[in-house]
């Protein structure tokens, strides 16, 4: 299902397969893509049953990070390429470009990198270190190391949740400020307010998530949501 609407965020009305939409600067912020795929659905609602493991949290998040990655790399320009089978010469397809950056925002961003990786086997891997300070909700950044020509490179920004979406924002001004142009942002579950705020602040930057839940409580978390995905990732609490 893909949704592309105004900025800000007003309704959500168009349907499709999954692939990106970029921002065309006509007034519309870039898609929103809800990847409606049965086993994303059916391992989603695993996660969040809140009697599942930490064990078996932590792979569903990776098995959902290598579905999430087919997806959204569906629409990769491809450029023609002179191979030799072992029968002939023949013009095969390769994806254009530079490798891709994967962008986990630490610390739940990193639930998503093995499945990732073992779809993307080449790509580099930029971290962005914030946590969302438990009484502002504004994100705080305590660490930031990326490869240099993030400007010639297509960026995935991965982040299992996009609540208020402050930690979201914060990530991509930060990797925009050191040239990349050209992002993607990977979300498990996203909330409304959330994506309404990414969309102000990013319009350019297109979505790709497994479900978008009712609202925010009064703590900014998902509802019906997973809980906090770092804490049941990691067996924190
Ligand atoms: C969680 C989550 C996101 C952020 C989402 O991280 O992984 O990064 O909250 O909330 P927001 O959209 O309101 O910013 P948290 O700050 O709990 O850190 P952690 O991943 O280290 O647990
Ligand atoms: N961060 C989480 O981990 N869960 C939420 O519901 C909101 C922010």
């Amino acid at each position: 299902m893909r949704v592309r609407v105004p900025v800000p965020l007003r309704a959500a009305s168009a349907f499709g397969t999954p692939s990106a939409v970029r921002d065309e600067g006509d007034g519309m912020a870039a898609s929103v893509t809800v990847v409606d795929h049965p086993l994303v659905q059916h391992k989603l609602t695993l996660m969040r049953d809140k009697a599942r493991s930490t064990q078996g949290f932590r792979r569903l998040l990776n098995e959902i990070g290598m579905l999430l990655a087919y997806e959204v790399t569906r629409d990769l320009p491809l450029e023609p390429v002179t191979i030799d089978t072992p029968l002939e010469e023949m013009e095969g397809r390769q994806i254009q470009g530079k490798k891709l950056v994967l962008a986990p925002i630490l610390r739940a961003g990193v639930g998503f990198l093995d499945g990732m990786l073992s779809l993307l086997p080449s790509a580099r891997v930029a971290h962005v270190g914030l946590y969302r300070d438990p009484e502002t909700l504004e994100a705080v950044e305590y660490y930031f190391k990326a490869p240099s020509d993030l400007a010639d490179r297509t960026v995935l920004v991965l982040d299992p949740m996009l609540a208020t979406a402050n930690s979201a924002v914060a990530a991509l001004q930060r990797l925009k400020e050191r040239g990349a142009h050209d992002l993607r942002f990977v979300c498990l579950l996203a909330a409304p307010e959330g994506i309404a705020r990414f969309q102000a602040a990013h319009p350019d930057v297109p979505i790709w998530t497994a479900a978008i839940d009712s609202h925010l409580n009064d703590h900014g978390y998902i509802v019906p949501g997973l809980g906090d995905a770092g804490d049941r990732m990691y067996g924190t609490r």
